[in-house]
């Protein structure tokens, strides 16, 4: 383990936002990560990941843990599934990719979420039908308080929208060192219910879509309207879709016929933020080196040398606009630290 001073996190986010670690370490075996938190125990921390998620807006006291452990290994195996662990430092799109590989059926509608193995149950990932709770089966953690292991059953997890209890009541007191997976080996569940999934299966001709024509198909979506963040920072969706009552919802759609939204239940709807966003004309808007993505109005970009606090400030005057103008609030989806 080498502990280093001053180092900057620039390459360690996905916003791209340059600030310092007083105290930076990466762990690479669980050993190392217990005898850290056993040694250190005075010291408060800060667990990175991927780091594609977060919105650093200030310079980080905590010694800094980046999580670094790799390995996939078959857990169990019949004729239909696998049972995969996979340490928590793996990059998810690497999982999914060894996935599609080797004909394993479940992630494939997670392509190109960037981001690490060890953090996809903090806020469990989502895109284009599927969840991370759909083909999650436990994930191995170390408790910060007394330094075991300890393992949570999907249903100890609370999964939902963009949540689980690491992100809500057990947030900061466990850090996740592998996830247990439970993939298909033959029959696949094909999701491909998605509009602009079936438009682009159609127009390619596809009509019997295999795992692989499925992960192309999002990355081709993907790459058509969210920023690679190699190229332009960002943490992906900066809001959550909001939820709204019937009441509210039908008010909307009379002033906003063509609306779109999703029906959560008889009382429930969850309109596209990007599309408030949008509507509220902030889509490819730029304040010096901040900005509204150009293609979808949910990313929010660094242009190069943004400071987490402008890219803050903008998503506050966001939030501000969007309450003025529907009555809605926007809730971050992005930690913001
Ligand atoms: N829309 C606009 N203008 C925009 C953006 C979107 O009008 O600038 C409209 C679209 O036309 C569409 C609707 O809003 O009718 C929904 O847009 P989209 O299908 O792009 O999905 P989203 O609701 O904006 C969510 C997730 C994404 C995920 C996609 C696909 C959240 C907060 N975001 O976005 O997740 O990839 O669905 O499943 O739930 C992420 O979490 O970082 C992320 C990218």
């Amino acid at each position: 383990m080498q502990f280093e001073k001053n180092k900057s996190l620039k390459e360690f986010n996905t916003f791209g936002i340059d600030c310092k670690a007083n105290h930076f370490v990466s762990v690479s075996t669980i050993a190392e990560l217990q005898e850290l938190l056993q040694h250190e125990d005075h010291q408060k921390k800060f667990i990175l990941g991927g780091g594609s998620n977060i919105l650093f807006t200030r310079d980080l006291d905590e010694l800094v843990i980046h999580i670094d452990l790799k390995g996939i290994f078959v857990k169990h195996e019949d004729e239909d599934h696998i049972i995969l662990e996979v340490m928590a430092g793996e990059n998810w799109h690497d999982l999914v990719e060894y996935c599609i590989d080797h004909d394993y059926g479940g992630i494939e509608n997670l392509s190109l979420i960037p981001g690490n193995v060890g953090t996809a149950p903090i806020q469990n990932i989502g895109a284009y039908g599927v969840e991370l709770k759909d083909v999650f089966v436990s994930c191995k953690t170390l408790s910060v308080e007394s330094f075991t292991e300890k393992e949570f059953q999907k249903e100890d997890c609370n999964f939902d929208y963009r949540n689980s209890i690491f992100k809500s009541v057990e947030k900061g007191n466990y850090i996740i060192t592998s996830v247990i997976l439970r993939l298909s080996k033959r029959n696949h569940k094909i999701n491909a219910d998605y509009g602009a999934i079936q438009q682009l299966l159609k127009d390619k001709d596809i009509s019997n879509p295999t795992i692989r024509d499925i992960s192309e198909t999002v990355i081709e979506i993907r790459r058509s309207k969210l920023p690679d963040p190699q190229i332009l920072g960002n943490g992906g969706s900066f809001f959550k879709n909001p939820v709204v009552d019937l009441a509210i919802f039908n008010d909307l759609v009379e002033q906003y016929p063509n609306m779109p939204y999703y029906r959560i239940s008889e009382n429930s709807y969850k309109i596209p933020a990007g599309w408030l966003i949008d509507t509220a004309g902030f889509k490819g808007m730029r304040v010096g080196e901040v900005g509204v993505h150009k293609d979808q109005a949910l990313v929010l970009v660094n242009f190069g040398n943004a400071k987490g606090n402008e890219i803050k400030d903008l998503a506050i005057t966001i939030q501000k606009e969007i309450k003025g103008k529907f009555g809605i609030e926007l809730e971050a989806e992005v930690n913001i630290i």
